[in-house]
């Protein structure tokens, strides 16, 4: 029998509910720390299939989690397309060449560079407990466009939303190239054996109604649209971070599977307005991981009893921060699977 995660994402509403945690392979967990210091960085590890497939696994050997996300990176679709990829240390991540200066045709691709990742999921999967769901994921194409454009991560995504009103023609040939990519990527991912795969649009809250429906839904819908024909029945997780009052419109028009909420999102306004009986994720503030104590557990409990009606992931509204203690994860467990309804 399926597990628990992945019969809630199927529709099914579920007791205890099911949790991960974005970002939940990383810099809190002492052994990954451990291992990138062995390996030298996180491409490196990325690129090494067995140190990825031992860091998916880490928080789900530590903690009982319900699903592995693969270790990865949303960047890793704008290194195959033929970008260069660093990432410097306190800095994030720098591309080049910058598509704000130069031609996505100037761009020569190197499909090759997505091997190694189906490699990784084919490891989990074959090392992961069949109760636990192995994630797949691949940023949603306008989040994806921000870093290609700029090169780099900025404040409110200035530069690509001027490009995108200055020459829409050639900002839309590049969501174009992106939708393909990702396309050809989650299904690859899928094949390799992900079970369900997130789409990341971290930025999809910069963008005004217009736009967010040119850059956010259009795109997203294609990806959904085109998986489902290829895959039926593997669940797509949409996270539209930031998208507010837009999110009934995103739920509905990309045909998502299950729905991500941010922390900005009050779980009884979303459980009244988003349509009956549509699986959603989230979405408890990370910050609450540092602060621990009462108010973690009550805001827990304020989560999970809002969805109590419709199936429910647990998860943060957004990544956990690196300096979450450990007995923090493990307080949220206890609360989590302690839950009723
Ligand atoms: O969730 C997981 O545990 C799976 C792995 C995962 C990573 N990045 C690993 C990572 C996932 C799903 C992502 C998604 C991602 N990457 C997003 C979308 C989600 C979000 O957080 O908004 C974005 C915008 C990126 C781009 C990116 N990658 C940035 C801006 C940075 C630098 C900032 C930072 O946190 O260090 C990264 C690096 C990165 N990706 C790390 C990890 C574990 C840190 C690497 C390290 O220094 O060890």
């Amino acid at each position: 029998m399926p597990g628990l995660l992945l019969r809630t994402l199927r529709g099914e509403n579920c007791t205890p509910r099911p949790l991960w945690l974005m970002r939940q392979a990383g810099r809190y967990l002492p052994e990954y720390r451990a291992l990138r210091a062995e390996k030298g960085g996180f491409l490196a590890l990325v690129y090494d299939s067995a140190a990825a497939a031992e860091i998916t696994l880490q928080p789900i050997r530590r903690f009982g989690f319900d699903g592995a996300i693969l270790f990865s990176d949303i960047l890793i679709v704008p290194y195959a397309m033929g970008q260069d990829l660093e990432f410097l240390a306190g800095e994030g991540p720098r591309m080049s060449p910058r598509l704000v200066d130069t031609a996505l045709s100037a761009l020569h691709a190197v499909p090759e560079r997505l091997d190694p990742i189906y490699e990784t999921v084919r490891q989990v999967k074959a090392l992961l407990p069949g109760d636990k769901t192995l994630l797949g994921f691949a940023g949603s194409p306008w989040t994806v466009a921000t870093y290609m454009v700029n090169g780099e991560g900025s404040r409110d995504q200035h530069e690509t939303r001027a490009m995108a009103y200055r020459d829409p023609a050639a900002f839309q040939a590049i969501i174009d190239a992106i939708v393909a990519v990702t396309i050809g990527y989650l299904s690859g991912q899928i094949l390799a054996g992900a079970e369900a795969v997130q789409l990341f649009d971290s930025w999809a809250g910069s963008l005004a109604p217009a736009e967010f429906e040119r850059w956010v839904i259009a795109p997203n819908a294609a990806i959904v649209a085109a998986l489902k024909q290829r895959h039926p029945g593997v669940p797509v997780i949409g996270f539209p971070k930031g998208a507010g009052e837009k999110l009934p419109a995103y739920a509905i028009e990309t045909g998502v599977d299950t729905l991500g909420l941010d922390e900005t999102i009050d779980p009884l306004w979303a459980a009244r307005t988003l349509p009956v009986g549509l699986p959603v994720q989230g979405n408890l503030d990370p910050l609450l991981l540092l602060a621990c104590g009462g108010e973690l557990e009550k805001q827990a409990l304020r989560v999970l009893d809002a969805f109590a009606d419709r199936p429910h992931v647990f998860n943060l509204g957004h990544g956990i921060g690196q300096t979450t203690p450990l007995e923090h994860v493990e307080q949220l467990l206890a609360v989590v699977r302690g839950w009723r309804g």
